[in-house]
């Protein structure tokens, strides 16, 4: 049975003593979640020790890290490969979101790389997908979808897509108050749920979670959770608030 799961990604938010204490709050409010439901908080890699520290004997939320490097080491100053976030207890890798494709220039073929490091360092990863608004406006978005995926995908066997989750988030949603309705993100997970079935077959593509991002807050949560495709939400802003984000969570643990 496909896990349903609520990831935080503060993305570059938070000091160390901010992290801490939105970590303590989550604890306090968490509900009990059963086996096939999990959280991930995926902080600066600054906090990474820290949360781990803090995360030590949860068994229902887990460490990710927003990004790693394409390679395995070397003279890339500034920059953390796949097997520092390992030894820093790490289990999920979020790769190819928006703002890295964007601001950072990742391509797909860098993006693969980076999925290709995440996983032989024994991480999972969510991968992210999503289009702009111009392909949104253009009713295109199926094939763009369709492209990150294979590109950023497609290489990996069966079993290594066991260790992926995808993340649908169409950009037009993320930070801007505008989520994709219920419909509309039913339609797109729908589809890429095809596009692995069509590759993979249909086991694999039963098992893989789904989540959505893009403006998910406790008042919509619900709503897009209950979608039969929609296997939970990758959350920017409301993950900074703890009673924003239990809210989200209390909406995957009754879904
Ligand atoms: P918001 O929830 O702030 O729209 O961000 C979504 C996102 O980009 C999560 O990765």
């Amino acid at each position: 049975m496909r896990k349903k799961i609520v990831a935080a990604n503060w993305k570059m938010n938070l000091d160390l003593n901010e992290g801490a204490e939105l970590v303590n709050e989550i604890f306090k409010g968490l509900p009990i979640l059963n086996e096939n439901k999990e959280v991930v908080i995926a902080p600066p890699y600054l906090h990474l020790t820290q949360t781990a520290a803090q995360l030590a004997g949860m068994i229902d939320v887990h460490l990710g890290a927003q990004n790693c490097h394409s390679e395995a080491s070397g003279a890339y100053t500034g920059e953390i490969s796949a097997s520092m976030l390992k030894s820093a207890e790490v289990e999920y890798v979020i790769i190819g979101h928006s703002e890295r494709r964007e601001y950072f220039k990742e391509d797909d073929a860098m993006v693969a790389k980076k999925v290709n490091q995440a996983l032989s360092n024994n991480m999972k990863v969510i991968f992210c997908c999503g289009e702009p608004l111009s392909i949104r406006d253009a009713n295109t978005q199926n094939a763009y979808v369709e492209k990150q995926i294979k590109e950023g995908l497609f290489h990996l066997s069966e079993s290594q897509l066991g260790h992926i989750v995808i993340a649908y988030e169409p950009i037009w949603a993320i930070g801007t108050g505008r989520t994709a309705s219920s419909a509309q993100a039913q339609d797109m997970h729908a589809h890429i749920r095809n596009v692995i079935s069509i590759h993979y077959g249909t086991d694999a593509a039963d098992e893989i979670s789904i989540l959505y991002g893009g403006s998910c807050k406790p008042s919509n949560a619900a709503e897009l959770f209950a979608c039969p495709d929609v296997d939970g939400g990758l959350i920017g802003g409301a993950s900074l608030k703890a009673n924003e984000f239990l809210g989200i969570i209390n909406a995957m643990a009754e879904a």
